[in-house]
C-alpha cells in the first residue's frame, strides 16, 4: 500500500488472512445453506424498505444506518448494540468552549490528554461487519474472527487533535511532531466531512450576540457512540505519536485489565503475567514496523 496517510492505525498493521476469502469457498459447497439464506435475506430486505419507508415519515432528522437503527441489524441480533444513532439530543452552539480557553495550560490538557481520540477503534466480528454491509477489513491481532474498524467520529476527533498539536508547536516554538502529510490529511479529512454533512441548521444572529450562542440544535449522543464502540473494544492507545516507525501492533494491547486476550498480547510481547496494560506505564523499547511478523505467529 502506497498511499499511507493515514496513520491512526498505520500502513503496515496487518496482513489480510484468510477470514473474508475463505468464506467463498464454503459458500459453495453448501448450496442449500445459501439458498436458505438468500431467503431469509430477501425477506429482511422487504422488512427493511418497509421500515425505511416508515422512518422517513419519522420526525428526527439524520440517522445513521450502522446498529440498531438499521433495521435489518436490529432483526436479526435484536438487543446487542446500542449504536445506530440519530439526532435527537438538545444541545446548545457555545461560542467559546473549554476547548479554546485562553488558558493555555488548561486547553493543552484537554486536547493533548484526550483519551476519547483513542478510542474509535473496534474489533468488529466478522459476521457483523459482514452484515451491515461493510467492507472487508483488516484482521485483529487477537482474534482472527473479527476486523478493526475505525468509527468516522472518532477518526474526525483524532484529526482535528492532531491539528491541535502541530498548531499549538508551531505557536510554542517546538519542532512538529507529526509529519506534515497527517496534518494536511487531517484538514482534507475535515472539510470533506463538513461538505458531507451539509448542515442546514440556520444560527441566529443578533446584534452583540455572537451567532447562534445557546440556540438549541440536534445532535446525535455521543456517550452512545462511545458505548458502542467500547462493546468492541479495538484495545488501541495512541502511544508515541511522534514515532513513525512503530509497529501499530504495540498500540493495539491496551486491552481492559480483565480481558481474556491479555494471555495472548504477553505471549506475543513477551510480558510478564505481572504486565497490565492499566494505568499505562511508558514503555522504553517498541517493535518497529515489520518486525511483528518475524518470527512471531499470533494467528
Ligand atoms: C491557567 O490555569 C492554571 C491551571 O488551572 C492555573 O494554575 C494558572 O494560574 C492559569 N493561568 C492564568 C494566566 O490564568
Ligand atoms: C525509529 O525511529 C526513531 C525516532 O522516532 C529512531 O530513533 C530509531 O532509530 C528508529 N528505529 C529504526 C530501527 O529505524
Ligand atoms: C489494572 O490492574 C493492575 C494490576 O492488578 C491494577 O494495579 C490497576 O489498578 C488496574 N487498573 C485498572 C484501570 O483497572
Amino acid at each position: 500500500m502506497e498511499n499511507c496517510n493515514e496513520k491512526l492505525l498505520g500502513c503496515e498493521v496487518v496482513e489480510s488472512n484468510d477470514n473474508f476469502s475463505s468464506k467463498p469457498k464454503a459458500r459453495r459447497s453448501r448450496n442449500s445453506t445459501v439458498t436458505g439464506a438468500l431467503i431469509l435475506s430477501l425477506t429482511f430486505n422487504v422488512i427493511f424498505i418497509l421500515r425505511i419507508y416508515s422512518y422517513s415519515h419519522d420526525e428526527s432528522v439524520a440517522k445513521s444506518k450502522y446498529g440498531t437503527a438499521n433495521p435489518q441489524y436490529t432483526i436479526a441480533l435484536a438487543d446487542t448494540i446500542s449504536a445506530g444513532l440519530i439526532n435527537n439530543v438538545d444541545v446548545p452552539y457555545v461560542w467559546d468552549t473549554d476547548r479554546s480557553n485562553p488558558n493555555d495550560t488548561e486547553r493543552n490538557k484537554l486536547w493533548y490528554e484526550d483519551e476519547e481520540s483513542n478510542e474509535g477503534i473496534m474489533a468488529m466480528d466478522n459476521e457483523e461487519a459482514e452484515m451491515l454491509g461493510l467492507q472487508r477489513s483488516q484482521p485483529w491481532p487477537w482474534d482472527k474472527k473479527k476486523s478493526i474498524h475505525i468509527t468516522n467520529g472518532h477518526h474526525n476527533l483524532h484529526c482535528l487533535r492532531n491539528i491541535y498539536i502541530s498548531i499549538n508547536e508551531y505557536s510554542t516554538g517546538v519542532p512538529q511532531s507529526l509529519e506534515r502529510s497527517h496534518v494536511l490529511h487531517c484538514l482534507g479529512a475535515l472539510y470533506d466531512d463538513i461538505k458531507c454533512n451539509a448542515d442546514d441548521t440556520p444560527r441566529f444572529t443578533n446584534r452583540g450576540v455572537k451567532p447562534g450562542e445557546g440556540q438549541i440544535r440536534k445532535c446525535r449522543d455521543w456517550s452512545q457512540l462511545r458505548k458502542w464502540v467500547k462493546e468492541r473494544d479495538g484495545c488501541f492507545k495512541y502511544i508515541k505519536h511522534d514515532v513513525q516507525n512503530i509497529s501499530t501492533i504495540e498500540r493495539m494491547k491496551y486491552c481492559s485489565n480483565d480481558s481474556k486476550y491479555l494471555p495472548l498480547i504477553r505471549e506475543f510481547f513477551g510480558l510478564k503475567d505481572t504486565w497490565f496494560p492499566w494505568p499505562y506505564v511508558e514503555q522504553e523499547g517498541y517493535l518497529i514496523k515489520g518486525e511483528e511478523f518475524r518470527g512471531r505467529d499470533f494467528e
